[in-house]
């Protein structure tokens, strides 16, 4: 039995929904997944950087020109904070375009009395407690189909050129950094980008979108198994099989289960594939799912997201890094310092601290360069909206803050402020650690 499913109830319709998915255009294609398989080669060496985030799950509704332009600028500006902090190209990979399947702590929800089916995605049911729009529908997964390709043809469209906005400084308000000393160091270098963007756009013939054709890639867990499976195909008899919904899927934490249904799916592809390893994975379970996934010891095939949390992380990664090492399993290690770090208030609010999402990641590069080991990457939960989410950062959102505009349905996300906070805090810490 997969993990995680949904009770269809009727079957013949999911049978139906399934038949017409399968003849569905896919959203990606092979070579641009083996681009992005060769970009994470480079970045497990240590001669790249991926930037990978997004929502915790995108909503139907929240496609929208406004919302998913904003992502991308968000994760554009952290990008380029990255690639000059860290003098490294960035590969950037969304949680979106499909990231429309969550997995539950409980199969069900109960209030007043009425116990309910949980809402797992937008691909799946609707989050309003009633009993019609908890019902696990198999057509939301076309509608799912049909956002992911949505919102992607505007990505693919905006990737183009529609960026030319990026070296204008008022893009960059730093308003939000009260502490004067930060705020010097960010505007060095904010200024610096901008230099170089000026200096990049004067001896080019095209705007700066077009310099490097900002692309972006795509990723969501690959969760609703009949979704999954549904765009996995081969273009030709003997060629290698994909998942053609997303360039890079990943295994999320509840399902990585070596001999679950989602494990004996992923076998199967050749996409790049994340694995989230957290409290609880032990050495051994970890070598197994490497064996099993990655039989070849392939370069480029897993990225190991890590997600222990920031009072975890030194004690729950230091055996994984030197274990995995020591076995010579070639992987990229990338950090979620989002999904241990999640608490819930007194109020019942889901939050997440900005000083224990950073501690994570400053503890992350510092258990690398112990062992030797090399962080090629981060994996983050961020919007461009201005929501109140999570606690802290520069401009110091509190608790009694987070109700003014709190709309995750799931998970708190870093707002646009935060987010570029945080790549900045990323750059800091590099410098940190290149002048000791
Ligand atoms: C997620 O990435 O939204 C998620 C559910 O993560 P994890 O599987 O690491 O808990
Ligand atoms: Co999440």
């Amino acid at each position: 039995m997969a993990e995680q499913q949904p009770a269809f109830e009727d079957e013949l319709k999911l049978n139906s929904v399934v038949g017409q998915l399968q003849n569905k255009p896919p959203l990606v294609t092979p070579w641009e997944i083996e681009n992005l398989r060769s970009q994470l080669v480079d970045a497990a060496a240590g001669n790249r950087f991926l930037l990978q985030g997004g929502d915790c799950a995108e909503r139907f509704s929240e496609c929208r020109p406004d919302i998913i332009a904003n992502r991308l600028k968000v994760l554009l500006q952290m990008s380029l904070v990255l690639v000059y902090g860290l003098r490294l190209p960035v590969t950037r990979v969304g949680r979106f375009a499909g990231q429309y399947a969550k997995p539950r702590s409980s199969d069900v929800e109960e209030s007043n009395g009425q116990v309910l089916p949980s809402y797992r995605g937008d691909i799946v049911n609707e989050p309003e407690f009633g009993r019609h729009a908890r019902r696990p529908a198999p057509e939301r997964m076309i509608q799912a189909y049909e956002h992911s390709a949505m919102t992607l043809n505007y990505i693919r469209a905006l990737g183009e050129g529609g960026f030319a906005d990026l070296h204008h400084p008022e893009y960059w308000n730093l308003g939000f950094v009260r502490h004067e000393s930060l705020r010097q160091e960010y505007q060095q270098i904010v200024d610096a980008i901008l230099e170089a963007l000026h200096f990049m756009e004067a001896v080019s013939t095209n705007p700066i979108g077009d310099v490097d054709r900002v692309s972006f890639y795509t990723s969501h867990e690959a969760l609703l198994l009949p979704y999954e499976e549904s765009f996995t195909r081969r273009a030709l008899k003997d060629a290698p099989t994909y998942n053609l919904s997303t360039h890079f899927p990943w295994i999320g934490k509840r399902t990585s289960h070596v001999d679950g249904a989602h494990v004996e799916y992923a076998r199967g592809i050749r996409n790049p594939l994340g694995l989230k390893i957290g409290p609880g994975t032990t050495t051994d379970g970890l070598i197994s799912l490497l064996e099993r996934l990655n039989p070849d010891n392939e370069a480029g095939r897993i990225t190991l997201i890590t997600r222990f949390g920031a009072n975890q992380i030194a004690d729950g990664l230091a055996p994984l890094l030197a274990h995995v090492e020591r076995e010579g399993r070639l992987v990229l290690w990338a950090c979620d310092p989002m999904h241990g770090n999640t608490e819930t208030l007194s109020n019942g609010i889901k939050t997440r601290r900005f000083d224990n999402i950073k501690s994570e990641l400053e503890q992350a590069f510092d258990l690398h360069a112990d062992h030797g080991t090399i962080l090629g990457g981060v994996h983050l939960e961020l919007t461009g909206e201005n929501v109140t989410e999570c606690i802290g950062g520069a401009r110091g959102l509190e608790e009694e803050d987070l109700h003014r505009a709190y709309q995750s349905q799931v998970d708190p996300r870093l707002n646009g402020e935060q987010a570029l906070e945080l790549a900045f805090a990323i750059v800091r810490k590099r410098r940190a650690m290149l002048s000791k």
